[in-house]
């Protein structure tokens, strides 16, 4: 369990794109609705937009390309070294679209969390919004789930679901549920800096209680966006 007499935990965003689920961890410690500081964010893509809100928050912000490595062991094993070169507490994976080998994950077993866009296990990889609506689902989602070396498998922490409405195109359902990812990302990060949220061998205990295989379902308020 974390240790809470060590102050604000240190947390690592890595990403690969735009960065806006980074904004709403950077925002919450900013207004200290999360118990953490954002010591580093690292992208496998150079130029992508969440580099640039790292930079405006000063956080340090650095630049790993996968097409420079020969192997993604080679890679896993560069970013991991990085990674350990900030002590963080907590690793978040918040739209990292790279598939991380069993060696990098155990290396962070328990740390690491990611945010995948549907109600878990349902849709693991790619175009989740599309294969929800191709079939026929009522609803959609995000899972906020501990990394295991099985994508997108690891155990659920939260969810938040989102209904699907009968001409929702992809677009339409991706943008309905970022604005909920926004909330249920940091709102997961909060209970493990508070020390409530573990990984035990193998299951996900909150409070002292185990979850069940998604984690908690949680309601969310409509927000518009704002990232
Ligand atoms: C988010 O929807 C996140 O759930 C998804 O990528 C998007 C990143 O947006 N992640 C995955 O699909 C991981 N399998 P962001 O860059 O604006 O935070």
């Amino acid at each position: 369990m974390t240790d809470l007499s060590k102050g604000k935990r240190r947390i690592v965003v890595l990403i690969s794109g735009g960065g806006s689920n980074l904004q709403s961890f950077i925002d919450g410690c900013a207004d200290e609705s999360l118990n953490g500081d954002v010591v580093a964010v690292i992208s496998n893509k150079a130029g992508v937009k969440g580099l640039e809100r790292a930079a405006k928050a000063a956080i340090p912000n650095i630049t790993l390309d996968h097409n420079s490595f020969d192997t993604r062991a080679e890679f896993d094993l560069a970013l991991a070294d990085v990674i350990d070169s900030f002590s963080p507490d907590l690793i978040v994976l918040a739209g990292f679209m790279r598939i991380l080998t069993p060696q990098f994950v155990n290396r962070f077993l328990g740390r690491l969390i990611n945010i995948h866009p549907s109600l878990l296990p349902k849709y693991p990889g790619l175009h989740t919004h599309q294969r929800a609506i191709d079939a026929g689902d009522s609803e959609g989602g995000a899972t906020v789930h501990f990394v295991t070396a099985e994508l997108d498998g690891g155990p659920g922490i939260v969810q938040a679901k989102v209904e699907l409405l009968k001409n929702d195109t992809a677009e339409d359902l991706a943008s309905r549920v970022l604005a909920y990812e926004h909330q249920i990302y940091p709102l997961a990060a909060q209970w493990f800096c508070e020390g409530r949220l573990e990984l035990r061998e193998g299951q996900v205990v909150l409070d002292n209680e185990l979850l069940p295989q998604g984690g908690v379902c949680v309601e969310i308020e409509e927000r518009s966006q704002s990232h």
